[in-house]
């Protein structure tokens, strides 16, 4: 099926409301040649996400957040809620990404019931799964990542157009990335997981790579098969680079 790529930015936590601006504005400004043809996602930190979207402010690309509460609204002090992501021009959330499962201890539980309140508000869900280096070492990266998915991913996930991103927690922010052939078959594996989960829906849904993606390894990593995307880190807090790996698909 054809499936349109989307290339997707974690910014992370850095920057200042006005770098935040700025960023997604060069990203607005040097959009218009990659746009026809994949659809493209910034994800500031949340209190930056309104200086963002009204630097944008332009269809084609898309605002999202770095989390979201599982409840709607509450006394959950520090939380923010999905339909407050919504309110604030949000479209897409990142979910489960491993350095908030190492750093807040989030379970494939957790992770699923945040999902499930992300596509009840309406949002598109970027769920992460990813085995550790020892894991790999270990011969268990594609069993690791199928429980995740099994474990993280809510029924209805595939029809709410959900986005699965693959991010090996050892190749993040390292520069190291797995061979061609370690990422073609673990999407092979996660393509096989999503159809044989959620039917039809699952062989459009979009599976992203994360992980060191640069300008100079994209081209390669993009043109894998079930590799429908990529989710940026460190790149994406360039605009040049965020565009150049746009201009890879
Ligand atoms: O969410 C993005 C990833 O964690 C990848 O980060 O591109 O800096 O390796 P990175």
């Amino acid at each position: 099926p054809d499936i349109r790529p989307l290339i997707a930015g974690n910014w992370k936590m850095h920057g200042t409301a006005r770098e935040a601006a700025q960023l997604a504005e060069a990203v607005r400004a040097g959009a218009g040649a990659v746009t026809a043809r994949c659809d493209l996602l910034v994800c500031p930190p949340f209190v930056h996400i309104h200086a963002a979207s009204a630097a944008i402010a332009w269809q084609p690309i898309a605002v999202g957040a770095q989390d979201c509460s599982p409840h709607a609204k509450g006394a959950h002090t520090g939380d923010v809620s999905a339909p407050m992501l919504v309110d604030a021009g949000c479209a897409y959330v990142i979910l489960g990404h491993s350095e908030r499962r190492a750093d807040h201890g989030e379970t494939d539980a957790q992770v699923r019931a945040k999902t499930e309140a992300a596509i009840a508000a309406g949002l598109i869900p970027v769920v992460c799964v990813g085995e550790s280096e020892a894991q790999r070492d270990a011969g268990e990266a594609e069993s690791v990542v199928a429980a995740q998915l099994a474990g993280s991913l809510p029924d209805g996930f595939a029809a709410a157009k959900g986005v699965v991103a693959y991010e090996p927690v050892w190749a993040i922010g390292t520069g190291r990335t797995p061979t061609e052939a370690d990422i073609r078959a673990m999407h092979a594996r996660m393509r096989a997981e999503v159809t044989g989960r959620f039917g039809p829906a699952g062989g459009t849904t979009r599976l992203l790579y994360g992980g060191s993606v640069k300008p100079s390894n994209a081209a390669a990593i993009l043109a894998l098969p079930d590799v429908d995307g990529a989710l940026v880190g460190g790149a994406s807090l360039v605009a040049g680079d965020f565009l150049a790996i746009a201009a890879a698909v």
